[in-house]
């Protein structure tokens, strides 16, 4: 049973939009990386990365992801063998790979509202039955953890989390995602988790569900934390191998390999990995800092700060409706937002504040000026 999937909300919008836009302040990636600056962190120009590189054949490549790349993955976890991790096209195509492997119709889904449409579509598309639990802008948008509790049976297949959430910048830290696992382990369920906002400051508040929970399933990519959404690269890691092994045959019908060129280039920046992510800490501090100073001027706008990840969420005091207003910003100053009501949550807009400072700067600038309006 496959049933019809609702139109993504934020694709939906920035597919429209996007190139329209002058000051873009709508993107939860970092600020992305050239080519250039890719291959020098490497030590190398592109023509010496790419004279490197031509006499390889382009074949499919190493299908779950070169040796390389998987070592390197799985570094980043505690309990996690190279063999658990298999390279998807981006964290899209492992939360995918994921929801596709596991579910069937009628299957139970908990996740959070709001949070990235695809954890909650998809499994609609599929049969599932979801149900959400509200994350609250009073509570600072933290799961409530009882409210967990009360709505996971033991009927449910998977509880799909999106940590960092997107939009709202908040994060379940340790603490909080022991007790997720303990909840879904009473009901033997799945815990499927987004880890694309990993935060790139006070990280020791950080920890993937692979590491906490034996079902735990953990997806990840190359798009926001390390800049580089381009190459498409992600991966999907459990310490349950028998799931690992499901996602292996069904990615054998969704993907073959993510190319030769592209887990080249994911291995260089990988094993650059620390240069990377000093130079995205020193953008989401700098970037956050402008954005608090705004905020504190900013009487029609309101912020839970995002917990040092690229997405933010601000409530709009406005006499409008967030969609028209964000569509007439758009048009009068060249400034893109994403409306509150893509993520189903109107009166609110993300924010992506990881831009370029200028941007962000200007953005912020004429984003004010064009809510003065209001004060007429
Ligand atoms: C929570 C979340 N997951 C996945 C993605 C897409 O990631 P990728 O480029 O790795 O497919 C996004 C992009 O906005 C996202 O917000």
């Amino acid at each position: 049973m496959v049933i019809e999937i609702a139109k993504f909300g934020v694709e939906e919008w920035l597919n429209k939009w996007e190139k329209e836009a002058r000051y873009d302040i709508s993107q939860s990636s970092i600020a992305a990386l050239t080519l250039k600056e890719l291959t020098n962190l490497g030590g190398m120009t592109v023509t010496a990365f790419f004279e490197k590189l031509s006499s390889k054949e382009l074949d499919y490549g190493w299908i779950e992801g070169s040796p390389t790349f998987k070592k390197l993955v799985a570094k980043f976890y505690q309990k996690i063998p190279t063999a658990n991790v298999l390279q998807t096209n981006g964290s899209t195509g492992a939360n995918m790979l994921a929801l596709y492997a596991l579910l069937n119709p009628g299957d139970h889904v908990v996740t959070t509202f709001p949070t990235y449409q695809q954890l909650y579509d998809i499994p609609r598309s599929l049969g599932a039955h979801v149900d959400f639990v509200r994350l609250e802008e009073a509570a600072n948008w933290q799961l409530d953890l009882e409210k967990l509790a009360a709505v996971v049976t033991p009927a449910t297949k998977i509880i799909c989390l999106n940590n960092a959430n997107n939009p709202t910048g908040t994060l379940l830290d340790r603490i909080a995602l022991e007790r997720v696992a303990a909840i879904a382990r009473k009901a033997d369920a799945y815990v499927v988790v987004d880890e694309v906002y990993s935060p790139l400051v006070d990280s020791d508040d950080f920890v993937s569900i692979a590491d906490v929970y034996e079902k735990g399933i953990a997806t990840n990519s190359l798009s926001k934390t390390y800049s580089l959404p381009g190459l498409r690269i992600g991966w999907i890691a459990s310490p349950d191998s028998e799931i690992v092994n499901l996602f292996r045959k069904y990615r054998d019908y969704t993907l073959i390999s993510s190319g030769v060129l592209d887990d080249e280039l994911a291995v260089l920046a990988l094993s650059n990995r620390a240069k990377i992510l000093q130079r995205n800490q020193k953008i989401v501090i700098d970037n956050l800092e402008i954005v608090k100073k705004w905020i504190e001027k900013e009487p029609r706008v309101e912020l839970v700060l995002p917990k040092n990840v690229p997405t933010s969420f601000i409530k709009l005091d406005i006499p409008e409706d967030d969609y028209s207003f964000c569509v007439s910003l758009l048009k009068n100053t060249g400034v893109l937002l994403v409306p509150g009501t893509a993520f189903g949550v109107p009166q609110h807009a993300r924010l992506g504040y990881c831009c370029d400072k200028k941007t962000l700067e200007q953005g912020l600038a004429l984003l004010t000026q064009h809510l003065r309006k209001f004060d007429k």
